[in-house]
């Protein structure tokens, strides 16, 4: 079994942002980081604007407007909200509240790398339970907890995977776990997810005080710069997240962008249309190639590429460099011979399919 370590997480990451502000042009057709190709709501570029005039006000340290927002669009208690400057400091303060030294903090073995780096940070023992499939399978997890175990993290859909966990399996994740192992569902992806067996787990926080949701603005609503993201739990969970919080840590740009996206609704619903439709084209598109990418529920798709060194997939990341094209490899999951692609525009995918062609001739 692979463990991440989060010393290459942090390499990694240390890549992407040399390459883009380093060596990489405007001109970079950059499908390596899972952001939303398809930009943001107008509505929320023009509150950002407005913003600026008065960027001598602090933030409302509260996040008040932006938390009624997001309460007013999914139907829930906006005193059940917390908002981080990412849903990444959410998941980083939950591992600081509730797991430190001599603690384990269990996830699926090819999880998001944010886990790791989680239990790093709070000196917890990372653990990690098998898959299927590349899809985490609940009994192993269960399996694997024991009394040491505080958090149990599940990205749901899964980052770099793709791949997702049906409702009435999480559900019983939930109702397996004992009561003082915080559950929290990372469900930074779900607006992207149409099948009909899965749920972005809101409902299931309900008469649990363990169960925690985290969203995202990043990925589908297009905010990636903003860096804005929320907890949905129990009042008595979110009352020490907001206690562990920065003062301000969402600043006010973020947060008038935020609820002026909020107010945009069918403009989401326009990336995830596009985006699944991009998913498809690429996918027919791969295969004929003979790259296979997992079934994905995500706005990216994890392709396969065969063992021989000269189409193996290390091979393929320095051949799309030459087309502008950047991609992500998950050596550091030890899946060496799968690349993460995002979905692009579609005529940044056909570059990548035309340099992918050249590539496998
Ligand atoms: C599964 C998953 N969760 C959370 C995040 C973090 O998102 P944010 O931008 O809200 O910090 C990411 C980002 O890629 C992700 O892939």
């Amino acid at each position: 079994m692979m463990t991440i370590k989060p010393e290459a997480y942090i390499r990694s990451i240390g890549k992407s942002v040399v390459k883009k502000v380093g060596t990489r042009s405007e001109k970079i057709i950059d499908l390596s980081l899972n952001e939303s190709s398809f930009g943001a709501s107008t509505l929320a570029l023009e509150a950002c604007q407005k913003r600026c005039s008065r960027l001598f006000r602090y933030p409302d340290p509260a996040s008040t407007d932006l938390r009624n927002a997001i309460g007013q669009a999914f139907d829930l208690d906006p005193e059940r909200i917390a908002c981080g400057n990412g849903s990444e400091e959410l998941l980083d303060i939950i591992g600081r509240l509730y797991a430190g030294r001599g603690d384990e903090i269990l996830y699926s073995e090819n999880s998001f790398m944010q886990f790791p780096i989680v239990a790093m940070r709070v000196g917890a023992k990372a653990v990690t339970s098998h898959e299927k499939n590349l899809t985490t399978v609940v009994d192993a997890l269960l399996e694997k907890v024991s009394d040491k175990t505080k958090i149990v993290f599940l990205a749901n859909p899964n980052n770099p995977s793709g791949t997702y966990v049906p409702k009435n399996e999480v559900k019983r994740l939930r109702d397996n776990l004992p009561r003082s192992v915080v559950l929290v569902l990372d469900s930074a992806y779900c607006e992207y997810v149409e099948a009909s067996d899965y749920s972005d787990g809101l409902e299931l926080v309900e008469g649990f005080e363990n169960v925690v949701v985290t969203r995202t603005f990043s990925k589908a609503w297009g905010l990636a710069a903003l860096r804005v993201g929320w907890a949905y739990a129990s009042p008595s969970m979110i009352g020490v997240i907001n206690r562990m919080r920065g003062i301000g840590n969402v600043n006010a740009i973020a947060q008038d962008g935020a609820i002026a996206a909020l107010g945009d609704p069918d403009f989401v619903k326009m990336v995830c249309q596009r985006t699944c439709e991009e998913r498809q084209w690429l996918t027919s598109q791969l295969i004929p190639l003979g790259l296979l990418p997992i079934e994905s529920a995500t706005n990216f798709l994890l392709v396969e590429f065969p063992a021989e060194a000269n189409h193996s997939a290390g091979a393929a990341i320095g051949y799309l460099e030459k087309f502008g094209v950047a991609v992500r490899d998950v050596d550091d999951y030890g899946l060496d011979e799968y690349l993460r692609i995002t979905i692009g525009l579609r005529e940044e995918n056909q570059v990548l399919i035309d340099g992918l062609r050249q590539f496998m001739a």
